[in-house]
Order: structure tokens, then sequence, then C-alpha cells
């Protein structure tokens, strides 16, 4: 509570104007029940008067019951003081601000496109193969405590102040070596720590296009670079995707008809469909953007995942001198999305300037978030979770393949590992199928959610990571079933 705004005058005793000065505090909910007053001494001095003054004063207020005393603690308000306040003779109505009216276009579309706000909500008594996130059973919590322990003992005080803009120094040597391990030359390049994927795209974006301009994806693609380049104004151009990848050819005949500022491709367990592109077409990919000078940003989200296959280099790693390839990295899928940490690797400048936009947006990523991942990593963990993953994600996603070919009719099944399968359907709508489904209490992604035209339409996405090997047979039966009701 504030005395400096009490302005003493000749016209009444000092303390009586003390005593209303608290009572007006209290009677315009300007203190709390328990509110501490300044000690007699400290008022005192603060106004300019005598202790005694203020003594009378507190005296009085607590005769009324309205302060009290506590012994070695202080004099602070009661809650009796609260019960004894006039009624408020005139009643303003509550004030309120028209905040939908106020929201502006970006604000209300990012609602509008908010795919957990419009699509069914995940329940306890549905078999949902909405969610693509990791199963948390395989996360080494044990590991995890001792990273934070070690970590931050290692580190004291200093992990809790700010820290760099372009991330904690030892994460960003790790991924130096790690992404050189996948065939990236870190020459010419430097890296940049962000909040997941999501943010790292959304700086491409911000960075790189301004509203109108036109960018290239596969069609289609996550869901969430979809509305991240739309909620920016992007025109964002979709290259037809067969069961091998995008089509190649369909993107020389983009790249040559607009003028596009990038392209935007997951060669590796895209998402949705779960293909990932074989190396022949990831050197073609490379070869025409080089020819165009369109540069690239791929996703590499969960390329560790590899069920059947060894190590299939990037598309960043053609781009050993150049610089038109810039790679977003993410521990999202592999290891614990809840951290929000993930990374661009790219031409100097390029992470020079996000360095500035990142600044900007939120000065750094959580230290100490870093710093748990950086000690994780440095213990093996990560390769411990990985066999654990795979071995379990591998499983989940034959089982469900297998499953899609004996309970349901589909058009093609698309997938090489990874989290989820894609889905055609012959002749019946994936919304029609969904409200089906959800009557029996099964639901899934319709592939509407990450397609820029029809082409997803008679398609679904099942996500595997979060369902037992019970509830995928029962779930994709009772989907099969719906399936030929429709037919
Ligand atoms: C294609 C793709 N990239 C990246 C991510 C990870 O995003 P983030 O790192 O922001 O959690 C996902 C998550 O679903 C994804 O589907």
């Amino acid at each position: 509570m504030l005395f400096h705004d009490l302005i003493l005058n000749q016209e009444k005793p000092i303390y009586e104007q003390i005593m209303e000065h608290i009572q007006y505090a209290i009677q315009n909910n300007l203190v709390t029940p328990d509110s501490k007053l300044p000690s007699t001494r400290e008022l005192a001095h603060v106004l300019g008067v005598s202790r005694n003054t203020v003594i009378q004063a507190y005296e009085n207020l607590e005769a009324e019951n309205m302060i009290q005393t506590k012994k070695g603690r202080g004099t602070f308000i009661t809650g009796n003081a609260f019960l004894q306040r006039k009624p408020e003779i005139q009643k303003e109505p509550d004030w309120r601000v028209d905040w939908n009216s106020k929201a502006n276009t970006y604000a209300l579309q990012a609602e509008k496109m908010d795919i957990i706000k419009n699509e069914i909500p995940w329940s306890k008594d549905l078999i949902s193969f909405k969610s693509i996130s990791p199963d948390g059973e395989l996360f080494d919590l044990e590991e995890f405590k001792r990273s934070f322990l070690y970590r931050l003992s290692v580190e004291g005080n200093k992990i809790l102040n700010y820290g760099y803009a372009r991330g904690y120094l030892p994460l960003i040597e790790y991924l130096k070596e790690y992404m050189a391990e996948k065939g990236v030359s870190g020459e010419q390049k430097d890296i940049l720590i962000t909040n997941g994927f999501t943010e790292g795209f959304e700086m491409m974006v911000e960075a790189f296009t301004n509203p109108g301009d036109y960018v290239l994806c596969e069609n289609p693609t996550h869901n969430t670079a979809l509305r991240i380049m739309h909620l920016h104004g992007v025109k964002v151009i979709g290259v037809p995707m067969g069961k091998d990848g995008l089509n190649v050819d369909e993107m020389e005949r983009l790249l040559q008809r607009y003028p596009i500022r990038f392209i935007y491709v997951i060669p590796s367990y895209h998402n949705p469909t779960g293909i990932v592109i074989g190396e022949k077409k990831r050197t073609k990919i490379y070869e025409c953007c080089r020819f165009h000078g369109v540069p690239i940003i791929e996703d590499g989200f969960t390329e560790e995942l590899l069920y059947g296959s060894s190590h299939v280099m990037p598309i960043a790693s053609f781009d050993r001198v150049g610089n038109g390839v810039i790679y977003i990295g993410s521990f999202s899928k592999i290891l614990f999305p809840g951290l929000r940490i993930g990374w661009i690797m790219g031409d100097k400048r390029v992470i020079s300037l996000l360095e500035s936009v990142k600044r900007c947006k939120n000065i750094h990523t959580s230290s100490i978030d870093q710093g748990i991942l950086y000690e994780y990593l440095q213990s093996n963990a990560l390769e411990r979770q990985m066999k654990r993953m795979r071995k379990s994600y591998k499983e989940r996603f034959e089982w469900a393949k297998d499953c899609v070919e004996e309970y349901m009719d589909p058009d093609y099944i698309w997938g090489d590992g990874g989290l989820h399968l894609y889905v055609g359907l012959k002749k019946v709508p994936a919304r029609k199928l969904l409200k089906a489904c959800y009557e029996k209490k099964v639901i899934f992604m319709p592939g509407d959610v990450f397609s820029l035209d029809q082409s997803g339409d008679q398609a679904l996405r099942l996500g595997l990571s979060r369902v037992t090997i019970e509830e995928i047979a029962k779930g994709i039966s009772i989907i099969g079933e719906c399936q030929q009701k429709l037919l």
C-alpha cells in the first residue's frame, strides 16, 4: 500500500487523515486481507510526522478491528475490515470489452485454422489415431532427472540467467557433430537453436517471405507448416505426391512457372504420408532446385527412426560447399516434444538474420532445457531411446499395415515407417467415414487437414505412436466396417 499519494492538509488532525487513507484503500479494494502496513517508524518518516501521530492512527484502527499488530511480525489489515465495508452506493455495470472485434486478421485466422479447437477432441473412451506425438512410456525419466541435476550443478546459477540468442553453446557444438555424422557439412554454415521445428520454420517464413510471395511444398504436407505459411500471407503451391514422394516433373514445371521463394520438403517419414524419398529422387530434387536457384527448406523431424534401412542422406548433405539448403531439425519426435527444442542449420548470413529475429521474438530458447537435453544426449541416452522407439513403433507400424490390408478396402497405403500410415479410400469421403467411426468411438485425421486441394478428401492419416497393438486391431476393424457400410 502506498502512502506517497497521501497529501496532508491543515483541516483535520493528521492521525484522522492517516486512518481515512487506510479506510479508503480497504473500501476500494486497493489492499487485500493480510496486507502488511509500514511500521509506525517508517510511516512517520515517509510522511514527515511524529511517530506518536501514526501510533494513534493505528491504535484507533486496531480498536475498530480493522488492523491487527502481530508481535514481532508487523501490522496487517484484517479480514474483518472488509466485512465492515459500506455497500457501494452506485454500482457501475461491469466493464466489458468486445475483444473479438479488436482481434486482428492474424488471430482470427489462426483460430479458424486451429485443428485442436476445430477437430474432434481426444477423450479417454476413444481409440484415437489422431496423434503422432511420441509414446511417453518410452522416455528414460531416470536419465532425464540425472541430466537435470548434473547440468545444474555444473553450470550453477549461470544457466538460470540470460543466455545467447543462438542457443546453448555446448548443444550447438554437439549438433555440429551430429549433423556431420548425418553427412551434412558445417562449412560456411551456422546453427541456431529454436523452440522446436515450428518456431524455426516460422522464423524462416517471417524472415524470407513477404505477403503474396509464392512458396512450394509437397501436397499433402504438415498442417502446422501450412498454417504458418497461410497466416503470413504466402501463396502456397502444392506439388502432388505419389507413393515414392513428390512428383519431380511437376515440381520443375512449377519452378519454371512461378517466382518461388523456397520449397519446403519433408524427405523422411513425410507427414502425413510416411513416405521416405529415395536417394536418387533426393538428388534430382536438389539438382532441379539448384538449377532454378530456389532454396530448399528441409524438415528432418524423424529421419532417425529408420526401421528397415540404414541412414538416408539428407538433401542438405548434397550441398557440401553451397548454401541453398536450410535444414530444420527437431527433438520432438525422437526425444521430448515438451522440451520444445529444435535447430536450424544453414548459411551463416541466414543464421545471423535469424539470430536477430529470435532476439525479437523470445530472446532465446530456455537455457536450462537446452542444458538438460545436452546432458541427456552426451550420455548416449538418445541411442538407447531410439532403439526402444524403433522396436516399439516398428511393431505397431507393421501390425497396422497388416490390419489395414485385412479389415479395410484401401485404394492405396503409403508409408515407409515412422509414426503413421496414410490410407487412400475408395470413393468414401474421409469426413463421412470419420463421422461414422466417431459414433463407434474411433477417430483419425482426415486427409483434407494436410491438403491444399481436394486430393486429401478421400484419404486419412493413422497416427500409431499413442495406440496399443490391441487398439490398432480393434480401431482399424471398426474403420473397415464403417467403410464397408459407406461404400
Ligand atoms: C513434419 C513435421 N515436422 C516437424 C514436427 C515437429 O515440430 P516441433 O519440433 O515444433 O514439435 C512435426 C510434428 O508433428 C511434423 O509433423
